[in-house]
């Protein structure tokens, strides 16, 4: 039997994470959207792209939280994108009025799923979901890490002219600008980048990923990056429902480990059946370390912002 996974919010990134998931063939996909017709509408335009891409999924659009009954991952997509100049933290209060009431429907109707949040600002709305989910931290699981690791992989590639494959890397940390790319880790073909290129050039690529989504919100001036951030929850969605045990950066809430308590912040984890299996504890530097907490201070501004 397919899984079921459900997402909410039909713009950009929610459509095209669902026609992502709905290529890989294993969920059936519900897009919810409070627009009439959005999610309808593109539902069925990617139904009819099924036998192009040879997937026999089923795909439905709609405006009503029982459709989503029964899912097994919810990716929530919705509220509203920056505009050029703003930072992330400024979409915060329109943003938790819209996750809130989109969580409530979400549980309301799915109580044992998995929630994949991708709305920003990312680790303030996913700590909005855990809180008004009353799920365990391991079901709620927040999207910013591997976009962010993503781009700084690409921006090595195209300096080394190496292929993205040949990259890792590693971004932890809050996903705005106290973000906290662990260059010491970032490798190609195994080997450390600090080999590879001088520590200008590497400090260079680090601020263009930190400032990679406001790159794209000033060239597009109307909306935000999607191309990249869909297909970063698709994999989370893959590594959940294929149970693949995946170490991915993802924005989590920690327990004390990195000796944070209560937050939520991206670090690696171990993605599989059950969501997040297991926090990776790695060994920072002090310097790596005080960045990671300065993150998780400012989340904690915002967290007291939204009053939890
Ligand atoms: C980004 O970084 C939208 O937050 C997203 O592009």
């Amino acid at each position: 039997m397919r899984s079921k996974v459900s997402v909410i919010g039909a713009g950009n990134v929610g459509a095209t994470c669902a026609f992502r998931i709905a290529e890989r063939g294993y969920a059936d996909i519900v897009l919810l959207d409070i627009i009439e017709g959005l999610p309808q509408g593109k539902g069925l335009d990617m139904l009819e792209a099924t036998p192009v891409i040879e997937s026999d999924v089923n795909i439905v659009g709609t405006n009503d939280y029982k459709d989503t009954a029964g899912s097994d991952v919810v990716v929530i997509t919705s509220g509203v994108a920056r505009k050029p100049g703003m930072s992330r933290d400024d979409l915060v209060l329109t943003n938790m009025k819209i996750v809130r009431e989109v969580t409530e429907g979400v549980v309301r109707h799915s109580p044992d799923c998995i929630i994949i949040v991708v709305a920003n600002p990312l680790d303030a709305m996913t700590q909005l979901a855990l809180h008004v989910s009353k799920f365990p931290r391991n079901r709620v699981i927040g999207q910013s890490g591997i976009l962010d690791s993503a781009r700084l992989s690409t921006f090595i590639a195209q300096e080394l002219g190496v292929s993205v494959k040949s990259v890792s890397t590693c971004v932890l940390g809050g996903h705005g600008d106290t973000m906290v790319p662990v260059t010491r880790l970032c490798t190609v073909g195994g080997i450390p980048i600090s080999k590879l290129l001088p520590e200008d050039r590497v400090a260079g690529l680090v601020e263009r990923t930190v400032k990679g989504g406001g790159e794209i919100v000033a060239l597009l001036k109307t909306g935000s990056a999607y191309y990249a951030p869909a297909v970063a929850s698709a994999q989370m969605v893959e590594a959940v429902l294929l149970d693949k045990k995946e170490i991915l950066p993802c924005a989590a809430l920690l327990e004390g480990e990195y000796g944070i308590n209560g937050v939520v912040v991206g670090v690696p984890v171990k993605l599989g059946k059950n969501g997040i299996e297991q926090v990776v504890e790695i060994e920072l530097t002090a310097d790596e370390h005080a960045a990671l907490k300065k993150s998780a201070d400012a989340v904690l501004e915002l967290i007291k912002v939204m009053q939890l």
